[in-house]
């Protein structure tokens, strides 16, 4: 067995992954994957929060698919990370009741992220199960008994109540959780297309991994740049303008983006110039990611084992879990009502 610390981290399945889902986490997992025994869950009961309907189950199949081929074209490398999905480990079920009497109403209302959540999908009430959501994450992250949570700073209050919810569980029955840490990427979310919002399948800003060329080249022509640049003799501003953000997180070539940041700043190049530059380096960075993904859609055997596998390795270490959980907590007695280790009627002759 391997003895490096375990990590977890994952993401709802809501359809193909994007440049900001690349720049805000899967770079930094891609490298972390060398030294923590790495769970990848494709959180897909978490989408039911504020997304309970049958039309929208009936996508999610499809969402898992693209989310583990977006992983592997990214380079989540199977041999030594674990892909699974959530809704596969019925464990997950059993442990959230568990955890649900483990904390308070107030504490969960205090969670700054829930209110948003619930306003970005329109409701004007708190579902049970949304106050729920990182009581299931906690859930997620002390299943396998994680010490290493890599998230941004929108989870960071969900990685502290695993950590609360570890200790209370820990001081009540006995020592089984790890208090997970959290890994802070420090990364500013990546701004969309449209320059205004963070990049977002909702807002329509997005370039995905798995868009083509053509695509790619279409988006980037229509990107905000500066709206007080009329004419490419008018000095622009480079700060903040999402054509160099995108230069500076895609373009390698250090010496192409200064030369067009000082003539944008003097006015001496056109709009087409640098997004047709940024186009070119946007793409070379997209090609291989592009081929992994075509190769693995022509092999979907090997996606199928991967997460065929992944969800083995997970069930096997929920199992572990559990009887662990049930031990400590005196729960086991539920497999034992009517066997000789305990026998809640007394002893009688047949
Ligand atoms: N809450 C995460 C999100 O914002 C998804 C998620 C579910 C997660 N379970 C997790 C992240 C466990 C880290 C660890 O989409």
């Amino acid at each position: 067995m391997t003895s490096k610390p375990r990590l977890l981290t994952g993401d709802r399945p809501t359809g193909r992954l994007h440049l900001g889902h690349y720049v805000g986490s899967l770079a930094n997992r891609v490298r972390l994957q060398h030294q923590y025994d790495s769970f990848f869950i494709i959180a897909d009961l978490h989408t039911l929060t504020t997304k309970p309907e049958r039309e929208y189950i009936k996508e999610v199949p499809t969402f898992i698919r693209e989310t583990v081929l977006d992983y592997l074209a990214v380079g989540i490398d199977p041999n030594v990370s674990t892909i699974f999905v959530q809704s596969a480990v019925p464990e997950t079920f059993q442990l959230n009741l568990l955890f649900e009497m483990l904390v308070t109403v107030p504490r969960l209302e205090r969670m700054p992220t829930l209110k948003d959540m619930a306003r970005d999908a329109n409701m004007d009430s708190m579902p049970f199960g949304l106050l729920g959501y990182p009581v299931l994450q906690a859930v997620d992250i002390l299943l396998p008994r994680a010490q290493a949570v890599p998230v941004g700073r929108d989870n960071q209050s969900h990685v502290e109540l695993a950590r609360e919810m570890a200790r209370r569980f820990n001081n009540l029955y006995g020592e089984v959780f790890p208090e997970p840490e959290p890994i802070i990427g420090d990364v500013p979310l990546l701004v969309g297309t449209d320059g205004q919002n963070k990049m977002s399948k909702s807002l329509n800003n997005a370039i995905y991994l798995s868009d083509d060329a053509e695509t790619v080249k279409q988006k980037v022509m229509n990107m905000y740049t500066d709206p007080k640049r009329l004419r490419a003799t008018d000095p622009g501003t480079v700060e903040g303008n999402p054509v160099f953000i995108y230069h500076d997180a895609f373009n390698p070539s250090y010496a192409e983006v200064d030369d067009l940041k000082e003539r944008y700043r003097q006015g001496k190049v056109g709009d087409v110039e640098v997004k047709e530059k940024l186009a070119r380096a946007i793409n070379n960075f997209l090609e291989p990611i592009r081929e992994k993904r075509a190769y693995f859609l022509a092999h979907p055997m090997i996606p199928r084992d991967v997460l065929a596998n992944g969800i083995r390795r997970m069930q096997a270490e929920a199992k572990q879990t559990m009887e662990l959980v049930r031990e400590k907590t005196g729960l086991s007695y539920s497999f034992d009502l009517f066997t000789d280790e305990i026998d809640i009627f007394g002893e009688f002759d047949n």
